[in-house]
């Protein structure tokens, strides 16, 4: 193997799906998944790669800086993959403390180690961060976030990203570290945690439980396949410009009744249930203090740049993605089990 590449945050939800994009094409790349095993990671995501020659999982917390130094000077990577974090808006407004610790502090424990190791000759290598279009704040009815957009965080999740993100552009400034960024707009997919939007409805509807739609539903998204994401970071891992950064999306923009319904519709043919069963479960709920109106990606520079295209579009992404779920209820019953009681019990009886 003549590579190594540590890419963090593996046993998550987009995290699994690079590592395992990662671990199928570049047998020649020795991949190490450093994950701390939160509430949102899971190996279970991996099980069809975690016996592969070039992988090996070590389970560590960002936030440990010692520890952190121990396994960059233990595997030597040449190139990083940064996914870890705390990942929800709704678990940032409830405690933001913890995404202070892992997305910016746990964000600098890395750049530090990744300069440790590397002693100022960059020849090679590489530090990707994996960032979000929430740090561009929100749109009005129209307009689209370009890579130029200023940053104007609203919520304690986009503001943490936002620091972790100038963070690694200090680090390429100040000491020359080879950094890209990617702004992702929301995903879904396989191994989606059902705290989100999408997962969540797919999980209700299969126990006929109500749909909590925040506000008036007209609040909108741009949804990209999770596959196509992982897709995207590798190109812009191996071809991006270093100091870069790149919009990653699919123009594809929903508002949430309309995906909701969409989403419905496709639940209960895929259930044989009568058309209309699923809708009857749309409950309108109290609003997310904060609710960013609308985010919209424009991916001009990545297609541009490097030629890149979703795969899939949203009907076909969706339809993948129920079918999943539908296969994986076991994975499904397990997420939900625990914890997960205790947390949707506080999120949605308020
Ligand atoms: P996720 O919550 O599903 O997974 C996060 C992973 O990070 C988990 O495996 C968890 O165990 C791990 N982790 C958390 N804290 C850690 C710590 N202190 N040390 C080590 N590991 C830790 O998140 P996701 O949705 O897969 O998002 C991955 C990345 O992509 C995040 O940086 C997120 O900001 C970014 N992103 C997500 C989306 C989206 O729609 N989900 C969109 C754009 C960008
Ligand atoms: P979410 O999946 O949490 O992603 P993000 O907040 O990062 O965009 O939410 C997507 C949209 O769906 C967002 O506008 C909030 C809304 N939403 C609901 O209406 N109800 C819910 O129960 C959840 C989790 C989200």
């Amino acid at each position: 193997m003549n590579k190594t590449i540590i890419i963090t945050g593996g046993a998550g939800f987009i995290g699994s799906h690079v590592v395992r994009e990662f671990v199928h094409k570049y047998p020649q790349y020795h991949i190490v998944n450093l994950d701390a095993l939160t509430y949102a990671g899971n190996l279970e995501n991996l099980k069809d790669i975690q016996d592969f020659p070039n992988y090996t999982f070590v389970k560590a917390d960002i936030t440990d800086a010692g520890h952190i130094l121990d396994v960059f000077r233990h595997y030597r990577p040449n190139g990083i993959i940064h996914l870890a974090a705390e990942s929800h808006v709704d678990r940032s407004i409830a405690d933001p403390s913890a995404f202070v610790m892992t997305n910016v502090i746990g964000t600098v424990n890395l750049l530090n180690a990744a300069r440790d190791i590397w002693k100022d000759d960059y020849r090679g290598k590489r530090f990707h961060h994996v960032s979000t279009d929430e740090v561009y704040g929100a749109l009005g009815d129209t307009g689209l976030f370009t890579e130029e957009t200023n940053y104007d965080p609203h919520s304690p999740y986009s503001a943490s990203k936002a620091s972790s993100d100038h963070f690694v552009r200090a680090y390429h400034d100040t000491y020359g570290l080879p950094i890209v960024i990617t702004n992702c707009s929301n995903n879904y997919g396989p191994n989606h945690f059902p705290e989100k939007l999408i997962p969540l409805c797919i999980h209700n509807i299969l126990n006929n439980k109500p749909l909590p739609i925040y506000g008036d539903g007209k609040y909108t998204r741009d949804w990209l396949f999770v596959i196509d994401h992982a897709k995207a970071i590798d190109l812009v891992y191996h071809q991006g410009k270093d100091g870069g950064s790149y919009n990653v999306g699919g123009f594809n923009e929903w508002q949430n009744i309309d995906l909701v319904k969409e989403l419905c519709k496709q639940m209960d043919q895929k259930l044989n249930r009568p058309e209309g069963t699923a809708n009857k479960l749309i409950t309108f709920v109290k609003d997310r203090p904060g609710h960013d109106l609308r985010y919209a990606i424009d991916a001009t520079k990545i297609n541009q740049e490097l030629g890149y295209q979703p795969s899939v579009t949203f009907e076909q992404g969706l339809s993948l993605t129920i079918d999943w779920f539908l296969s994986n209820q076991v994975w499904l019953d397990n997420v939900t089990s625990g914890e997960y009681q205790k947390y949707y019990q506080e999120q949605y009886s308020k």
